[in-house]
C-alpha cells in the first residue's frame, strides 16, 4: 500500500478510540442517573440524538476501513441470516430520518409483524419465510454497507414508497432496492458511479451527501464477483438490484 494511503487510513483507525469513550461516556450519563443526577426530558433528547450519531460516525469510521481493507481484496466472511441484515440495516439508517420507526421495528415479533409496521411507513419488505432466518456467508459488513447505501438514498429520493426485495438463487443473493422517486435519466447511469458526482445538490436533506456512496457500492461488489444494475428513468422512479454470487 503507498504511504499516503496507510498514513490515512492509520488515522481513521485511530478516530475509534476518541469515539468509542465519547459513546460510552454518552451511554453511562443515560444509564446511571441515579448515580450522577437525573435529567430533564429536554436533556435526555440531546443526549440520545448525540449518541444516535456518535453510532453512525462508528459506523462510518468502519466503512472507510473496510473500504480500504476491500481495495486491499481481502474478504472476511461470516455467517448471518436476512433477517439480522435487514433488521440492523433498517434500524441504523431510520434511527437517523424517522426514529419513531426505528423503535417500532424493534417490538416486531415476527416478519409479518414486521412488514405491517413498515407498509405503515411506505417501506414495502419482499422476501420469503423460510429465507428469511436462513444462514448466510459472506462478508457481512460489505453486504450491509453496500444495502445501507441503496437503502439510504432510496429514501432520500423516494416520493412515497421504498421496496426491498431479497431472495436468492442456487448461487446468487440478489437484493434489490426501488423508490418511486424522480429517477435517474438514462444519460447519468454510468457518471452517477462516478466519485463526488451529484445530479443536483440537493439542500432539503439534514446530512448532504458527497457523491462517494455509489462508487464505493461499486468496489465493494466488484471485489465479491458481484453485480449491480440500475433500472431508472426520468419521473419512473429507481430500482437498484445487487447480485452477489455465494
Ligand atoms: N434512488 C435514487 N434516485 C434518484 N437519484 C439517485 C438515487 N440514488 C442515487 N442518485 C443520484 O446519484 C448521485 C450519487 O449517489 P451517491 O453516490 O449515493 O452519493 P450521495 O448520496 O452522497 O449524493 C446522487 O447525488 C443522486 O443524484
Ligand atoms: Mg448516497
Amino acid at each position: 500500500m503507498e504511504r499516503n494511503r496507510i498514513k490515512l487510513e492509520f488515522l481513521v483507525h485511530d478516530l475509534k478510540v476518541p469515539l468509542a469513550v465519547i459513546e460510552a461516556g454518552i451511554l453511562s450519563l443515560l444509564q446511571k442517573q441515579d448515580k450522577y443526577g437525573e435529567f430533564i426530558d429536554k436533556q435526555i433528547k440531546i443526549l440520545e440524538r448525540a449518541l444516535r450519531n456518535t453510532i453512525v460516525t462508528r459506523t462510518l469510521v468502519n466503512d472507510a476501513l473496510e473500504l480500504g481493507r476491500s481495495s486491499q481484496g481481502i474478504i472476511n466472511k461470516s455467517t448471518f441470516t436476512p433477517a439480522q441484515l435487514v433488521l440492523q440495516t433498517l434500524t441504523e439508517v431510520l434511527d437517523l430520518t424517522d426514529h419513531s420507526v426505528a423503535d417500532a421495528i424493534k417490538e416486531c415479533a415476527s416478519l409479518a409483524d414486521l412488514k405491517t409496521c413498515l407498509s405503515g411507513h411506505g417501506l414495502f419488505l419482499e422476501v420469503d419465510d423460510t429465507f428469511w432466518t436462513r444462514d448466510l456467508y459472506l462478508d457481512e459488513g460489505k453486504v450491509k454497507q453496500i444495502f445501507r447505501n441503496l437503502l439510504t438514498n432510496a429514501l432520500k429520493y423516494k416520493k412515497n414508497r421504498v421496496l426491498l426485495k431479497i431472495t436468492r438463487s442456487e448461487r446468487h443473493l440478489f437484493i434489490a432496492v426501488s423508490d418511486d422517486g424522480d429517477g435517474i435519466p438514462s444519460g447519468y447511469h454510468k457518471k452517477i458511479f462516478e466519485c463526488y458526482f451529484q445530479m443536483d445538490m440537493k439542500s432539503d436533506h439534514c446530512v448532504r451527501g458527497h457523491g462517494l456512496g455509489l462508487a464505493g457500492v461499486q468496489v465493494l461488489l466488484e471485489d465479491m464477483g458481484g453485480e449491480l444494475s440500475l433500472e431508472s428513468d426520468t419521473g419512473k422512479g429507481a430500482t437498484f438490484s445487487v447480485k452477489i454470487p455465494w
